[in-house]
Parts: structure tokens; C-alpha cells; sequence
């Protein structure tokens, strides 16, 4: 029973996880936000003896696939079937304890959501509705949101996306874009005219009023404000599906083309993972009142859990509600938001290889430093700090040095526990509280309260050694030693329990240097859990330091990715008015070689060049010597304008010019044939 179910109203918790899109691996940002706490929730609620089924998975429809899979040139099967695998092994490896992980791609899965699709069909819970949606002729095909860019109509970003403005956030349609493009093609698109299924989420607006605004007012706030607005606001009908090629077909005659909305199939996934993992009963999980069902998701999730998918399920009938969508705000990374695509994040498999088996490290720093209530900055700063003053400062040595002198003093057996002082009482009566404490406020989704209550028991226990000094009274009062390194002892067996959730590697190592084997939580919370004689192994450490270097490492990591960013995204010079071909065939651009170059007395920037232009020698005086020494560039083959009208430059006439490509740096380099071309060859 938990702490704050007293009636006992749930039996067993179906404990879900927002399937990561399998168009690239995991970062922190989605540990933080979604599977360390519902990893945590899960853990702790499988020690208090409940039924648990955690489900995690891939999803692997949507644009986001095919837009990877386009930009890498293959497959969107090759792009999910490496990322699902990449995915499924940071969690394994970071000790994610699902159930069950599998994939949207499944047999199963296809089958449960065509399944799901065709009962709402077949009871007329759908309207079809034809509009128009933009289509690339040239392509041939209708285009995602995703696929058209253009201007935003709000802040004037030219590079809005169809769905949303990244630069000022908005959500946008399609068609409120200025001069919208084709991403695929190019062109500007064409509105044609479609049939789509649409989930009328105005039918179900009375009923998700009552249902969140009136009985969850106990939501976290952002998610209950956020669900208030739209309700707030009205609903609108939902289209289910989509043109796309990619995804789950829809299931009938006419929809040639067409698939189901990723975010239709999506969260069905977590019912096609409970028919994966236990096929005979998978209904009990999502059909009976005493399941208690529970969302983790990011913020970005919050509409799609609390309103469409319960839509979709009250329209399917006999399912139950989340109790509760304990829903994260978004984690940064060194002050600016994490990007898969400007590659600005910390990729949980390149974690696991620069750290290895510091898992339990990430995870208390992700954790302590949860986005729970508002956005929050990881740096790896903090994580050392959190990692060499707390884990190995706080916790580490508490424990590291009751053991130590448990060895020294005692042989590694338990002492006896004899007469008690008030502080020991005090103590003793302090720990009682732990678990209850500990645990409410796990039920409660408050994870970062629960770490720190569980440090403060380490807290506690270090303090309690510290003003004791075991090591002084050895020599005058050996049962005074005796005692305290048996309270302190029991405190190490209390934090080996409590610490499970949230750090379970080390909590297993603490438990096998105790030789403790009960895992129960209602078994904390008193000192009698190793019993006198009983033998401890000798002290290991649970957490090392992390040094500087290891932390610049990273720094410099991220500074590369910074670089990387800005040289793909330096401003392009917008281009200038269209020419005509006229006006371009006029110019007489042919392949030439420098014979000589000499800087321009008196000049920082100029050189003059002699070129073979094939047609004769002629001098040219060309801008670029801050780039180039004379010497470098004789006997390169360049691109010169031989009929631009002659110049004098500092006293010299120049016969035209070299042309030379420029970024946005200012940064110059020549345009030279691919091959060895004749002199004189023409450039068109
Ligand atoms: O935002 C995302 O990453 C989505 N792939 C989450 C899907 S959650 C669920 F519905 F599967
Ligand atoms: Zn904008």
C-alpha cells in the first residue's frame, strides 16, 4: 500500500513513458524530464510491493523520421531501426528499469492501432472533412507541415516551419506562412484539395471539463494551466490522418496514400507494448478502475496526454484515465535550449562512454537539478560540484568511513548497540520518518524534494559520526564506539534502501558490502536492520571525484558543436535582383593561371598578379593578400572576368578581375576548375 492510496483504491500502476522519436539518440533533456522520475516512480513503487508495468518504446513514424532519413540519403526504416537500437541500449545500460521497450514499427503495433482506428471508424466516432492542404507539383506529393518554410507571420523569421516559428515560438499553420516553399522541391506550393478523418475533440469538451478542471484540480500547475487554456479556449476537430508515405496505412478502401497521424498512432503504442508484454491479461493494465494509469511526458506533450489521447479513449469506451500527467518543463544545456539538429545537447550514449559506470552520477544530478517546476540549466559545472560535494563528499564518505572503521575497530562485525544517550534516542526517532517522508513525496511527483530528503539522512548520519567521534571514545569508552557505529551502521542499511530509486547501482553495492539483502521499503525506518556479529564487507568506494579535466573535456565538446553551428548557420547575403541571360552571357569568364604575384607597395590588401588568361598575359590587381602570400598561389588555375573594363589601382592597371567565393566571415577562396582546364576555356 502507498502512503497517500490509504483506501486502496489502485491495485497495480500502468506507469507510461512518451515514446522518443527514433530519428536520433537520447539526451539529458529527455532523461530529466521523463524517464529518470518515472524510473524512480517505478522503482520505489515495486519496493513498496506494488503491481507495476513501466512501458517505454520507440516512435518511429512522423516527419521527424523521414526528414533524418531524406538528409542522410537512406531509408526511414534504416534511420529507426539504428536509432531504435542505439535508444534501447542507453537505457539498458543506464539501468531504465521497463518492462517492456519495443517499437511503433511492430506487427503488433500496427495491428492494435489499425484495430483502434477502425473501431472509432466503424461506431462513427470519426467526421471526414476535405480541405485544402499544400501540395509540391513538382514532387508530386501533399507536404507535412514540416516540409514547408517561409516567412513568420508574427516575428518575420524567414525560416518559419509549417507547425511552428522557432524564433518566437508560435504554432503556426501552414497556410498563415508568407511566401511559403516547398522543402522537398523548392517551389512555392499549391493548395490542393484532401479527405481526412477527423476526431471531433469539440464532442468531448463538456466531458474533459469536468474530468481535469473540476476532479484533477491536484495536477501539477503547468499542466492544469495549460490544459484550463485550451479548454479555455475551445476545441477544435483533429485530423487522425495524414499524406504521407510513411506510417501506419489507414485501414480502408478509399484512403490510398494515407496513414495515421503519428501522434494518433503513438500513444496506442503504449497499449500495443502491454499486449507485447503480457498478452492474455493486457487488459486488466488499461480496462480496470483499481489500475492506476500514469503519463510521463516533457511539456510539449502536455495536449496530446491530457486531452486527444483520453478523447480517443473515451471514444474507444471501456478504457480508464490517467490519474495524473506529471508533465516536466524543458532542460537546457549551458544556458541555451538542447538541439538535436545544432547537435547542442549531451547524448546519453556518449555519456555511458566518456563515464563509464557513473550512471548513478547523471542520474542524481539530473534529478536534483529537475525541471520540475520551470526550465533549468544543466552545466557541467554543477554536475562535478553536485558529483564531489554531495555524492562523494556527503554520502560517499559517510559511508565509506562507518565501514572503514567498522574494519578497524570490530573485524567488519556489526557492534552491539548498548546503552542509548538522548541524541541516539533523537537519532533513532529521526529516521523513523524517512521512508514516509521520502515516499509521499515520491507519490507526489515532487523527485527532486525525495533526493533531497534522502541526502538529508546521509546528512543526518555524517553529522551524527562527526559529533560522536567514535575514534576518540575507542580507547575510554569502547561501548560508546560500539554503539554509535551501530547506529551509524543502520543508517548506511536505511540510505542502501531508500537510495534504490534514485541511485540503484550504488544502493546494490552498498547493499552487498552490508550483506543486506532485504529491499523492502517498509522495512527502513528503524535500526535494527543488521543484526550484532552479523559481517560487512570490507569499505569500497561508491563515488569517485571528477576532475577538471574530465569536465573540459566536455566543455570543449560543446564549444566544437558551438563552432560547427556557426559556420552552418553564418547569414547568407540575401540575393540580389533577378539579371537576364543577356546580361550574364555578356560577361567573358575563362579559366587562367597566375604566372607572378607581388604585393602592392603600401598596401595591406592588394597583389598584383600576372595571369595567362589564354588569350594573353595581363596584369590584374586583385584584394586578396590578407588571405594569400605571393608564393602560394603562383601556378594556381582561377576563374577571371577578362572583359570587365580596365581600373588603375594605386597606379596600376588592372585587366580584369579573379573571382573568389566569400563567406560570411569575409573569409576568401578561389573558384578554380575541378580539373587542369586549358587556359582560356570558358566559364558559363
Ligand atoms: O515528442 C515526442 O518525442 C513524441 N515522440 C512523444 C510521443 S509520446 C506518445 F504518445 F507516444
Ligand atoms: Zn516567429
Amino acid at each position: 500500500m502507498t502512503y497517500t492510496d490509504k483506501e486502496k483504491k489502485f491495485k497495480r500502476f500502468t506507469v507510461t513513458t512518451a515514446l522518443p522519436y527514433a530519428n536520433g539518440p537520447i539526451h539529458i533533456g529527455h532523461m530529466a524530464g521523463v524517464y529518470i522520475p518515472a524510473d524512480i516512480y517505478c522503482r520505489y513503487l515495486r519496493m513498496m510491493g506494488e503491481e507495476v508495468l513501466f512501458i517505454g518504446g520507440s516512435d518511429e513514424h512522423g516527419v521527424p523520421v523521414t526528414i533524418r532519413a531524406k538528409k542522410e540519403g537512406c531509408t526511414p526504416q534504416d534511420v529507426v531501426d539504428r536509432y531504435h537500437n542505439i535508444i534501447k541500449k542507453s537505457f539498458e545500460e543506464f539501468g531504465t528499469s521497463f518492462d517492456i521497450y519495443s517499437r511503433t514499427t511492430s506487427n503488433i503495433h500496427q495491428k492494435t492501432a489499425s484495430d483502434f482506428f477502425l473501431k472509432l471508424y466503424n461506431e462513427g466516432k470519426f467526421i471526414e472533412q476535405t480541405s485544402k492542404q499544400y501540395y509540391d507539383e513538382q514532387e508530386q506529393t501533399f507536404l507535412a507541415d514540416r516540409y514547408i518554410t517561409g516567412t513568420c507571420p508574427i516575428c518575420g523569421n524567414e525560416r518559419a516551419y509549417g507547425d511552428q516559428c522557432e524564433s518566437c515560438g508560435s504554432s503556426l499553420n501552414a497556410t498563415d506562412l508568407i511566401n511559403p516553399k516547398s522543402a522537398l522541391s523548392g517551389n512555392v506550393p499549391v493548395l490542393k484539395e484532401t479527405k481526412h478523418w477527423f476526431l471531433p475533440l469539440n464532442d468531448y469538451e463538456s466531458f474533459l471539463k469536468e474530468w481535469i478542471l473540476e476532479n484533477h484540480k491536484e495536477w501539477k500547475t503547468n499542466v492544469y494551466g495549460q490544459c484550463k487554456s485550451w479548454l479555455d479556449n475551445g476545441l477544435q476537430p483533429r485530423a487522425v490522418t495524414r499524406d504521407l508515405d510513411w506510417g501506419i496505412k489507414v485501414p480502408l478502401k478509399d484512403a490510398e496514400g494515407k496513414v495515421l497521424y503519428v501522434w494518433f498512432d503513438a500513444p496506442i503504442g503504449y497499449i500495443s507494448n502491454t499486449i507485447e508484454y503480457d498478452k492474455d491479461n493486457w487488459e486488466k493494465w488499461w480496462k480496470q478502475k483499481d489500475t492506476k494509469l500514469v503519463h510521463f511526458i516533457g511539456k510539449d506533450n502536455i495536449v496530446f496526454h491530457c486531452i486527444v489521447f483520453p478523447s480517443m479513449l473515451k471514444a474507444a469506451g471501456d478504457y480508464i484515465l490517467p490519474e495524473n500527467v506529471p508533465a516536466n518543463e524543458f532542460l537546457n544545456l549551458e544556458g541555451d535550449k538542447i538541439s538535436t539538429s545544432r547537435n547542442w545537447a549531451v547524448w546519453l550514449n556518449e555519456y555511458l562512454e566518456d563515464f563509464p559506470n557513473k550512471q548513478d552520477v547523471l542520474k542524481y544530478v539530473l534529478c536534483a537539478n529537475a525541471p520540475e517546476t520551470k526550465d533549468n540549466d544543466f552545466t557541467w559545472k554543477d554536475f562535478q560540484t553536485r558529483n564531489n560535494s554531495e555524492l562523494v563528499a556527503i554520502l560517499g564518505n559517510f559511508v565509506n568511513r562507518t565501514i572503514v572503521l567498522t574494519h578497524k575497530y570490530f573485524n567488519g562485525k556489526v557492534p552491539a548497540k548498548n546503552e542509548l544517550n538522548e541524541l541516539d534516542k533523537q537519532t533513532i526517532e529521526e529516521i523513523k520518518l524517512y521512508p514516509e517522508k521520502i515516499g509521499t513525496l515520491i507519490e507526489n511527483y515532487k523527485f527532486r524534494d525525495a533526493l533531497f530528503e534522502m541526502m538529508n539522512l546521509a546528512r543526518l548520519g555524517n553529522k551524527y559520526l562527526t559529533e560522536n567521534e567514535p575514534w576518540k571514545t575507542f580507547k575510554t569508552d569502547i561501548k560508546r564506539t560500539e554503539t554509535v557505529l551501530n547506529i551509524s551502521l543502520q543508517i548506511c542499511a536505511n540510505l542502501a534502501i531508500l537510495m534504490e530509486p534514485f541511485v540503484q547501482f550504488s544502493a546494490k553495492k552498498l547493499q552487498q558490502m552490508l550483506n543486506l539483502n532485504s529491499l523492502k521499503w517498509f522495512e527502513a525506518g528503524n535500526c535494527e536492520l543488521l543484526k550484532v556479529g552479523q559481517e560487512i564487507q570490507p569499505a569500497e568506494l561508491l563515488f569517485e571525484r571528477i576532475e577538471d579535466a574530465d569536465i573540459q573535456k566536455q566543455l570543449n565538446k560543446l564549444e566544437a558543436s558551438k563552432k560547427a553551428n556557426a559556420i552552418n548557420n553564418a547569414e547568407v547575403t540575401p540575393q540580389k535582383p533577378n539579371v537576364s541571360f543577356e546580361d550574364f552571357s555578356a560577361m567573358d569568364i575563362r579559366v587562367g593561371t597566375i604566372l607572378e604575384a607581388e604585393k602592392v607597395t603600401k598596401t595591406k590588401k592588394l597583389l598584383k598578379l600576372t595571369i595567362d588568361t589564354g588569350i594573353d598575359k595581363r596584369t590584374i590587381v586583385s584584394g586578396i593578400a590578407e588571405y594569400f602570400s605571393p608564393e602560394e598561389i603562383i601556378g594556381k588555375q582561377v576563374s577571371v572576368l577578362v572583359n570587365l573594363a580596365p581600373k588603375n589601382l594605386k597606379g596600376i592597371e588592372s585587366q580584369g578581375m579573379i573571382l573568389m567565393a566569400e563567406n560570411a566571415d569575409g573569409e576568401l577562396c578561389f573558384v578554380e576548375p575541378q580539373k587542369q582546364f586549358k587556359n582560356g576555356s570558358t566559364i558559363k
